[in-house]
């Protein structure tokens, strides 16, 4: 039998207070909505829709045609969100799974699971409960005497009595296509919301069909996300068992609790991370490399035996052995070569450096090239921008480069060059030479007496912001 997935995605998400749509936001820097295609993916499901609608745009662009997409103009509710669904769907042969935008912990595994009851019961409608200790805000299930499930009551709808019910409604349903839409189109407007409850669809199949249900046990991982701080306990959970996993790898992690990994993240064994360290995107960390403390890594690579301390790399490659911060910021597409030491503040972009490359201290290097074994020294600066176009810098082997230099580009630097400190360097370096590009210095001797005046009477008090207290560079001796 076919298996589809059907998942609403079209409402605005009001509970949020955000801009951006619900089912967009993003949980450890990835859109929630990825987290449920790519579980339907990893599933035996083979045709997915989207229900889109608020912001369409945004989601189309997040899942491009990985899914098949319907429209909602008006979010009417989720039934009326289902039977948008009628243009791709209707008349298939099949189990279709319906699933919910905002449920980001869901797996394939719970997905097969429904599916696989759905099918070994042979119901026409399989709706997936959970119980939760606080099942506030959720729907509940309301069963006969004999355990049936009768039908499903919204929060704002529940009777006396029934606010103690803790099976709630996880939102996701297995359901056989071939009745499906006729019942979505005969739900009617729920009189207090004025909206199409997909819910509705239980009472009216539970005369006529085999409804059955399924328990998901551990209930977390069907949570409906409504709300900020939702999102809060549902990347908290992630967070746990993404590291719990790593760290049953082999990947030591101090102060777990202050780690974050993404859910895409590769990290090999013998790998030690710090606290206060973020690695997401689509990152892989390798062999013995160290990350953190206070780390950013988003959509890297730190090759085996790296290290990075106390900075931030996005879009960034660190090759094996290199050592980068405290406090560098490798900005994006910086490809630091093997055996590199990038030290306290400095920035680099889209630029690549040879074996053995070292900017210790206070670089800026972008849209540069270096060979190996250059050697930035402290305040040195590739000029790459002009006011209107950035130009490269192109450095080759063995070059010293002294501190406080501007090499200004488009500029070319040959192997074995030795630039003097404090120089800017407009044109282009040939291989051996010494480059100065500096004003000489002129000593005019004794001279100095009539720039630095000696205090005439140093046990006079001194006037309040007299020119002696403007010019000290030491704060007073203690006495
Ligand atoms: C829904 C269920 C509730 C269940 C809970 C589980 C209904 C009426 N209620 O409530 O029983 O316990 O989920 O988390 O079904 N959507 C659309 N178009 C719309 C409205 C919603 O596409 O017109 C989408 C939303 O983008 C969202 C999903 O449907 O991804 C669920 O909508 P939401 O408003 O969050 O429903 P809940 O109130 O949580
Ligand atoms: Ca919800």
């Amino acid at each position: 039998m076919p298996k589809y997935a059907l998942v609403l995605a079209a409402g605005k998400g009001t509970r949020m207070k955000t801009e951006l749509p619900k089912c967009a936001f993003p949980i450890l820097k990835k859109p929630m909505i990825e987290y449920i295609v790519e579980g339907v993916e990893a599933s035996e499901v083979d045709e997915s829709v989207a229900v889109v609608g608020h912001q369409r745009e945004v989601l189309e662009d997040l899942l491009g045609d990985r899914v098949a997409y319907a429209y909602q103009e008006e979010q009417l509710g989720t039934g009326h969100a289902a039977l948008s669904a009628a243009e791709v769907l209707e008349g298939k042969e099949g189990t279709t799974i319906i699933l919910l935008g905002d449920m980001p912990l869901i797996d394939e595994e719970i997905i097969d699971g429904i599916l696989a009851t759905h099918e070994r019961m042979e119901n026409d409608l399989t709706v997936v409960t959970a119980d939760y200790e606080n099942p506030e805000g959720y729907g509940r299930i309301v069963r006969d005497r004999y355990g049936r499930i009768e039908r499903i009551v919204e929060e704002s709808d529940l009777a006396l009595g029934q606010d103690s019910i803790t099976e709630v409604n996880t939102g996701l349903y297995a359901v056989d296509n071939r009745y499906l839409f006729e019942m979505l189109r005969r739900i009617e407007r729920n009189p207090n919301k004025g909206e199409y409850y997909l819910t509705d669809i239980v009472e009216m199949m539970k005369d006529d069909y085999s409804i059955g249900s399924y328990t998901i046990r551990d209930a977390i991982k069907v949570m409906g996300v409504n709300d900020l701080y939702a999102i809060s306990i549902a990347e908290k959970y992630m967070r746990d068992s993404i590291n719990r996993k790593h760290m049953l790898n082999g990947v030591s992690m101090i102060n777990p609790e202050t780690i974050t990994v993404g859910h895409n993240v590769r990290i090999e064994g013998n790998v030690t991370i710090n606290p206060n360290t973020t690695i997401t995107g689509d990152s892989c960390i390798k062999t013995g490399a160290a990350v953190g403390p206070n780390t950013e890594v988003h959509n890297s690579v730190i090759e085996k035996d790296a290290e990075v301390r106390h900075s931030l790399v996005y879009d960034s490659i660190i090759r094996t052995r290199s050592t980068v911060g405290p406090f560098a910021h490798l900005r994006k597409q910086a490809d630091i070569g093997p055996d590199n030491r990038i030290g306290n503040f400095v920035e680099v972009k889209k630029s690549r450096t040879g074996e053995g490359t070292k900017a210790s201290h206070l670089a800026y290097i972008g849209d540069a090239r270096t060979g190996d074994n250059v050697n930035f020294g402290a305040g040195s600066i590739t000029v790459n921008y002009d006011g209107v176009d950035k130009h490269e810098t192109h450095i080759g082997d063995d070059v010293f480069i002294g501190c406080n230099t501007n090499l200004i580009a488009p500029l070319s630097v040959e192997n074995n060059v030795f630039i003097a400190a404090g120089s800017t360097v407009t044109d282009d370096v040939p291989t051996g030479a010494l480059a100065i590009a500096r004003g000489r210095q002129i000593n005019k001797e004794d001279y100095a007496k009539n720039l630095v005046k000696p205090k005439k009477d140093a046990g006079a008090p001194k006037k309040p912001n007299g020119p002696e207290e403007a010019h000290a560079s030491e704060p007073p001796e203690e006495k």
